[in-house]
């Protein structure tokens, strides 16, 4: 969701908050502002839009101090309560204009206090839940910025990440989370605090991470960290482990695009010295389960929201078909509240690129509560999910940016793969089967490396469908979830509305919406069920629906009745997910860039959804 930044140190605050802001952009871009704090007085700068507005209006900016202020602090919002307005953009300040704060997350409660600072004569501006809380830490400060903020936080019912200063301390930021990430990094000299690693990695690879009710103030003479009641916490100081290159687009048109292409290396990098060749099965550190322990599990539940949810659905049928586990993969939302059956035996899998997902990160939490083994599978390392789950696999697929997932997909298909080949080594598998499948995996990267290829073949199928304003995606099978992963990209970054179909399911209802101006792309590879999909697909052509045939290399002539093809590389069902949504993608890419649509921050979305 939003972006939070603070800066403490030496050089230009309002620099580095901005360029911190412009690398979080992806969590939200509705809106920005800064605030810096320059002898003793809070300057505030807003605007609704993008971040290059924010730039371009402290740039044009006359005040002096915001040019030689070192400490401040910034805000990308992506709006809950409010229009994307400049009252209802961050930082927010109390009606004093003394103390001004960013946050991260919802509160819940804001209306109540709302009307309690009403009956003592404070009133609100923005129709925002944030600015209830820095009017209540306002409230209730007396002597020290730490005390009130620890004061109001307990006040709070809801989700929070938050950095705060006041000109009463100017020497002094205060930060603090409870279900929004926040990072310190410590810098030479300086202190970063941000709601993501990407704001502080040109600064410093040294970084803090708050915990839940952890607060910490940041002064000349260092970090201090304490909880709500301010006894002392300690955390560790850890490397953060991306460059600074890794989450900026070089040459490429967007980040979406470059990220497709990083996919043979980010696939080589989640399987680099995992796969046991001599033993058939997978080696993963984070996963300590002896084959004792493996033997012991008797169902996964897998959870997720989005394209890891999408990714979670080929783990379902891994997990089934090579280690004859019964396996079920759950929207994280629904898991969480609908008070699941989990026994001691349940493995559950958390899947998560930003491992901040809200909905993930609870039904986690239900997971432990409930007594179950709970595994996480993230890319970014040190975040939320990673460290509650305390085991799992990293992707080591370096910064996603775009929000459109993509990367992130195919190494979180690579990783269940290794994960259920790893357990059904400890079940039925045979090592003979194992080393088939390891083999197969280690050969990801070049399959994908032939689908990226076909660029400019697909961009010339994508270009025919530019105008399209309803699609639909059929498989089978491994390729029923690639089928709902092609549709989501689709609408995500092209505004077509788009459905994921299992190919029989289509004659049950969305046939009746067939016409000639609604493409369907058919996922027609050399898989088990492949002739009955060919089957819907000429049930599609036959209501004049132009059908786009996605066909395994040597299938050629299955195309020939249908009106566009996709060659994608000929292998097993539990491997043809990863290629094939490469695909989808470049397809999905193309078109929305033929229709010149904001590729990387497509309207209304969000790369990391903290709040429910
Ligand atoms: C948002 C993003 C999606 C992502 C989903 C889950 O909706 O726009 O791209 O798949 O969140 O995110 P996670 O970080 O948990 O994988």
């Amino acid at each position: 969701m939003c972006g939070i930044v603070g800066y403490f140190g030496k050089r230009n605050a309002a620099e580095i908050l901005v360029d911190g802001l412009r690398r979080m952009e992806y969590r939200g871009y509705d809106s920005s502002g800064i605030a810096c704090l320059k002898d003793g007085v809070i300057r505030v700068v807003k605007t609704p839009g993008k971040i290059k507005l924010l730039r371009d209006k402290v740039d044009a900016s006359s005040d002096e101090a915001l040019r030689t202020a070192t400490v401040g602090i910034g805000h990308t919002r992506w709006a809950t309560h409010g229009a994307p307005n400049e009252i209802n953009a961050h930082p927010h300040t109390d009606s004093s204009g003394r103390f001004v704060m960013v946050h991260n997350g919802i509160i819940e409660n804001y209306r109540e206090i709302k009307n309690g600072l009403a009956q003592h004569g404070i009133a609100c501006v923005s129709e925002t839940d944030s600015e209830v809380l820095a009017q209540l830490i306002a409230y209730c400060y007396k002597d020290n910025l730490e005390k009130a903020v620890s004061e109001a936080l307990q006040k709070v019912k809801g989700t929070y990440g938050i950095v705060v200063m006041t000109d009463h301390e100017p020497g002094k930021l205060v930060t603090a989370r409870c279900g929004s990430p926040i990072v310190i990094g410590l810098g030479k000299d300086e202190t970063i605090i941000a709601s993501d690693a990407a704001a502080i990695i040109p600064h410093t690879r040294d970084a803090m991470y708050l915990e839940d009710y952890d607060m910490a103030v940041v002064t000349a003479d260092g970090v201090r960290m304490f909880d709500l009641q301010h006894s002392p916490v300690n955390r560790e100081v850890t490397a953060m482990d991306w460059d600074a290159d890794a989450a900026e687009k070089g040459d490429f048109a967007h980040f979406m695009l470059k990220e497709m292409f990083e996919q043979p290396d980010a696939i080589r990098n989640a399987i680099r010295g995992r796969l046991d060749f001599e033993m058939g099965t997978a080696i993963l550190s984070g996963l300590d389960f002896s084959p004792r322990d493996a033997a012991q599990i008797s169902r996964v539940l897998i959870v997720g929201c989005g394209t890891s949810m999408n990714a979670g659905m080929v783990g379902e049928y891994a997990f089934e078909e090579m280690a004859d586990l019964p396996a079920e993969v759950e929207q994280a939302a629904e898991f969480r509240y609908r008070n699941p059956i989990i026994t001691p035996h349940d493995l559950v899998v958390a899947i998560s690129q930003s491992g901040e997902t809200a909905d993930t990160l609870a039904a986690v939490r239900e997971g432990k509560h409930k007594g179950a083994v709970v595994a996480g599978i993230c890319n970014v390392v040190g975040s939320t999910i990673a460290r509650e789950t305390g085991r799992g696999v990293y992707l080591h697929a370096g910064p996603e940016i775009g929000v459109a997932s993509t990367k992130a997909f195919t190494c979180q298909v690579a990783v269940m793969l290794m994960m259920a080949v790893k357990l059904a080594r400890g079940r039925r598998m045979t090592r003979h089967h194992g080393q088939e499948i390891c083999r197969w995996i280690e050969r990801l990267p070049e399959l994908v490396e032939q689908v990226l290829e076909q660029n400019d073949a697909i961009k010339a199928v994508a270009e025919k469908y530019a105008g399209t304003e309803n699609a639909f995606f059929i498989g089978r099978g491994y390729l029923f979830p690639v089928a709902m992963e092609g549709a989501l990209k689709l609408k995500e970054i092209s505004y077509i509305h788009a459905e994921g179909y299992h190919a029989a399911e289509l004659k049950h209802g969305p046939i009746a919406l067939l016409q000639e101006n609604t493409p369907i792309v058919a996922l027609l590879n050399n898989i088990p069920g492949k002739e009955k999909t060919i089957g819907n697909a000429e049930e599609c052509k036959a209501r004049s629906a132009p059908v786009i045939a996605v066909v395994s290399e040597g299938d050629e002539g299955i195309a020939a009745e249908f009106d566009d093809m996709i060659v994608v590389p000929d292998c097993p069902p539990c491997i043809a997910p990863i290629p094939t949504t490469v695909a989808l993608q470049l397809l999905a890419y193309h078109i929305a860039a033929a229709r010149g649509c904001e590729i990387d921050q497509p309207r209304n979305l969000a790369k990391s959804v903290t709040v429910e």
